[in-house]
């Protein structure tokens, strides 16, 4: 038999908002996705799935340790899409990309300083306006940053705003809308182009039935 198809998701929201487009789209996992099991057997022989940092899933498809995945834009912007195809909006994990600062702040004076995870969507969202900001590169409570003197603003994503309003922040303005994509590994697409085209078309259709029924 042929290699299974691989899928590569992250565990948390992705994982849980995909498994019901994967059951629709016929494949069900085999294996708790609860479980610690990086590598989960699905009902088909033909597919299985891995669990992985949602950041390195541009780098395992990228590669081709899997065929497939699912990523946030938030994270393909940051990649850069290498050797990616995206080939579908799954239209979940849905947040914002937004400028935030603290509430009442005065306008700073001189170059704005912005803490952030996002560098690549920050860099090209003022650049694009012609601003010369210091963007200063965190991996997690970007939050912090403004309220301890780090930074001016930050540069981070927006659900339901709690976040933001529990520690004293409020946006400003949008940098882009996040959902998570379906990528595939371009030379996947043309070795196993029938399977990966199959797969492909049938999440296509889990989400259309999802969005008509919503
Ligand atoms: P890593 O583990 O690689 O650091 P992470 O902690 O950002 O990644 P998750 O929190 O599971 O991973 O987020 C996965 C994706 O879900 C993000 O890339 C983003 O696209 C989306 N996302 C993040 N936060 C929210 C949120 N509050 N509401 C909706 N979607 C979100
Ligand atoms: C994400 C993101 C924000 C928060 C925004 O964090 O990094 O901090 O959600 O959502 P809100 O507007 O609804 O508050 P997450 O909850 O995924 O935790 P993390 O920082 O561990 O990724």
């Amino acid at each position: 038999m042929a290699a299974p198809l691989t899928l590569a998701l992250s565990k948390g929201r992705i994982l849980d908002e995909t498994l019901p487009l994967l059951v629709a789209a016929g494949i069900r996992p085999v294996d708790d996705p609860a479980s610690r099991k990086l590598i989960l057997r699905t009902e088909r022989d033909d597919v299985r799935l891995l669990v992985i940092r949602a950041s390195d899933v541009p780098t395992f498809v990228e590669h081709g340790a899997a065929d497939l995945g699912v990523a946030g834009k938030d994270v393909l912007l940051e990649h850069g899409g290498a050797g990616l195809y995206e080939p579908l909006d799954l239209g979940i994990a849905r947040c914002r990309l937004m400028v935030a600062a603290p509430v009442g702040a005065a306008e700073p004076t001189g170059r704005l300083r912005i803490a952030t995870k996002y560098v690549a969507a920050t860099r090209r969202h003022y650049a694009a306006r012609g601003e010369q900001v210091e963007i200063i590169k965190l991996y997690g409570s970007m939050e912090l940053a403004p309220l301890v003197g780090l930074a001016d603003r930050i540069v981070d994503l927006v659900d339901t705003g709690n976040t933001l309003r529990a520690n004293g922040l409020a946006p400003i303005e949008e940098v882009c809308a996040i959902s998570s994509r379906l990528v595939v590994n371009k030379a996947a697409m043309k070795l196993n182009h029938d399977r990966v085209k199959a797969l492909v078309a049938r999440l296509t259709e889990a989400v259309a039935a999802r969005d008509a029924a919503a």
